[in-house]
């Protein structure tokens, strides 16, 4: 099987693209030479939708993306697929969230956003996070208007409700919808995924791998960097966390009888059940990228993706896979 190829916000891309995230903040510490050196490999490989946002480490993502968009030359930016994100305002090095979607802030985001990535157009440009108190309808007016002016070339939402896309595809066509989706977060499955579908709306699942506990090649919790995010979140703690990894367990044993490690199991299962999703995994590392985009050319057949549904049916992962503060502008259904 070839590498699959998706189509997002108006152009052909591979399916698997990369999340840029970690290269910044939440997973222990990083590298910026070890991520620019990835981010070239990623390219060589055929990587084109690259993932980022101004709130992951406060700029510096988007800045490091910025120094990888000048290392390349015109053609090859050419078929970058850059996807960044507004709306998520952190005071830095914190993770309490207040979320502004006000038509000064969205304007002041995007261009502060353009500056930081060196380019004249943002391919996709998303509400993170949506502000409850303004209609959505609003919002996509401040957006419809920076495409009119070439700033952004399409319009992404992430983690609203389907009726939130619904309202806002009705003003202009949303290009893609961006929200968890992995084996072991399925909530997307109940309304978001059938309603992407019907629209004709593109859907990006970010944290494929399970933020890496579906690679089953994880470290201990207490282990981590203690400034590691997953030390906050339900589902990698406690009995839920020991429950969690057990089920990873069963995972890496059908991989292991299937000759492909978990965590291209985990993105295939998206890949080969879903026509219209692409994957964003995040990594800092060449060789996680590799194994990663490999996945793409992965066909499984359908006992195998009925084997993987029962595993990870409902109510079979334990925990919440977000803190209070994290929930914070989320629409999206709680599994
Ligand atoms: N819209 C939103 O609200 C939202 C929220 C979260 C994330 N995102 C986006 O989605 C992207 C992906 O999500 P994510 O980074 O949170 O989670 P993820 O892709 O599920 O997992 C990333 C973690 O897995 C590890 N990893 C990656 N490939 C691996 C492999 N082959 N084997 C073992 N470990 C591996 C990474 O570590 P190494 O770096 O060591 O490889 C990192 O710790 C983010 O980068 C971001 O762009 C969006």
């Amino acid at each position: 099987m070839t590498q699959s190829i998706r189509r997002l916000a108006g152009q052909d891309v591979p399916a698997i693209g990369l999340g840029l995230m970690g290269m910044s903040e939440f997973y222990g510490a990083h590298d910026d030479g070890e991520s620019l050196a990835t981010l070239h490999a990623a390219f060589e490989l055929g990587v084109r939708h690259l993932d980022t946002a101004d709130t992951y480490g406060a700029g510096h993502n988007e800045q490091l993306l910025g120094r990888f968009v000048a290392e390349l030359k015109p053609a090859q930016r050419a078929e970058l697929l850059i996807a960044t994100k507004f709306g998520i305002n952190r005071p830095p090095g914190t993770y309490e969230r207040h979320i502004d979607n006000s038509p000064a802030y969205i304007r002041a985001a995007c261009e502060d956003s353009l500056k930081r990535l060196g380019v004249e157009q943002l391919g996709l440009y998303y509400v993170h996070r949506r502000d409850p108190v303004r209609p959505i309808e609003a919002v996509m007016d401040s957006l419809v208007a920076l495409k009119a002016e070439g700033k952004i070339a399409a319009i992404g939402l992430s983690e609203v409700s389907a009726q939130t896309l619904r309202r806002a595809h009705a003003v202009h066509p949303v290009a893609a919808l961006q929200s968890e989706y992995s084996l072991w977060e399925r909530a997307a499955e109940q309304e978001m995924l059938p309603t992407c579908a019907a629209l004709g709306v593109a859907f990006v699942a970010y944290s494929p791998l399970g933020r890496a506990l579906l690679s089953a090649t994880m470290p201990a919790t207490q282990d981590l960097a203690p400034d590691d995010f997953r030390r906050m979140l339900p589902r990698f703690n406690g009995a839920a966390g020991a429950h969690n990894r057990a089920l990873v367990a069963r995972l890496a044993e059908l991989a292991a009888a299937w000759g492909m490690p978990p965590s291209q199991l985990a993105l295939a299962w998206i890949l080969n059940k879903h026509p219209h999703v692409l994957v964003i995994p995040g990594t800092r590392r060449q060789t996680h990228l590799g194994s990663n985009w490999s996945a793409g050319q992965i066909d499984l057949n359908a006992v195998q993706v009925d084997a993987l549904d029962a595993l990870f049916a409902a109510g079979a992962v334990a925990g919440e896979r977000y803190t209070e503060g994290g929930w914070v502008g989320i629409e999206s259904v709680r599994s």
